[in-house]
């Protein structure tokens, strides 16, 4: 609705928006490039320009199925980047240009992770013959990457120009690289509900008392404190099956602590 609209717009240029591109154009380069290797698109498929190479020397040839991400990474490019182009136009919006290098930097993370499997084989696994391929990391290790560049994404210059460059001065010297995110604007106050933004504030949710991380009372609810409640959980328990034919359980009840920021 038009609500989304105007949180999306909103919230446009912010770190979390670069994440956002990141992660969906890295997205399609892992699904595309997974469905290539599993024979289901007729664009493409398996890396076969390694068929048959390796180095006999040290016992290992390529085999099996490399993953091929050039078509993936071609298919994200023009489904994510070419609209973005197009709206752009000659004027060269740096806002756009921004979101086509988040973009980018998404894609650059699957083929930074591309990694080699090897299997041995030989008698009784002596790996006297090694076939190897190349794959693409899973999906969440590309995302735990990602999360890491948004962590020590760059702010640039709102002076937002055809080639981009950093806000700070005194690190313009220091390159943008791809696989950097880039961000403009300032995140608004996740902490604190805003309608009109579509935030939800942290007020009300569920945190771990004990956890240091992001779902931790402290950080969550941005130190106004927690409540906690005693939430009682009825199962049943202590099944046993009875010959012949049925299980007779006993009812427990357990009580745990719910913290919930205040
Ligand atoms: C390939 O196609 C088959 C049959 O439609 C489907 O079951 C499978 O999930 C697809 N695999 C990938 C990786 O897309
Ligand atoms: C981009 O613009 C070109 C030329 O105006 C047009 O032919 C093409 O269909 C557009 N592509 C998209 C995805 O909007
Ligand atoms: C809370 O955090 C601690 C420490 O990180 C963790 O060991 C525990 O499993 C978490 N509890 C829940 C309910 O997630």
């Amino acid at each position: 609705g038009s609500r989304e609209l105007t949180a999306l717009h909103c919230l446009a240029g912010t770190k979390e928006s670069a994440f956002v591109y990141a992660v969906t154009a890295a997205g399609l380069v892992h699904a595309v490039t997974r469905s290539c290797s599993a024979g289901n698109v007729t664009e493409c498929s398996c890396d076969t320009k390694l068929q048959g190479g390796g180095s006999a020397s040290e016992g290992w040839h390529w085999g099996g199925c490399s993953d091929d991400i050039h078509y993936g990474m071609s298919f994200s490019r023009s489904f994510l980047d070419v609209p973005i182009r197009n709206a752009s136009g000659k004027s060269g919006n740096g806002l756009l240009a921004m979101n086509l290098h988040n973009n980018e930097a998404g894609r650059q993370a699957v083929a930074k992770l591309m990694s080699v499997d090897c299997r041995c084989h030989g008698v009784s696994g002596s790996c006297a013959v090694k076939t190897c391929w190349k794959t693409m990391s899973s999906f969440e290790k590309i995302g735990r990457f990602l999360k890491d560049k948004y962590e020590n994404s760059i702010q640039i210059s709102d002076k937002l120009k055809r080639k981009l460059r950093r806000k700070e001065k005194s690190q313009r010297k220091i390159p943008i690289q791809k696989e950097d995110l880039l961000y403009v604007n300032k995140s608004p106050n996740y902490c604190v509900e805003d309608q009109k933004l579509g935030i939800p504030g942290t007020q009300g949710r569920e945190c771990n008392r004990t956890s240091d991380g992001p779902d931790g009372c402290n950080l969550l609810c941005c130190g106004r404190g927690y409540n906690t409640h005693v939430v009682r959980h009825v199962e049943r328990c202590e099944c046993k099956f009875i010959w012949c034919c049925y299980v007779r359980c006993r009812r427990c009840e357990t009580m745990t602590d719910v913290h919930t920021c205040k």
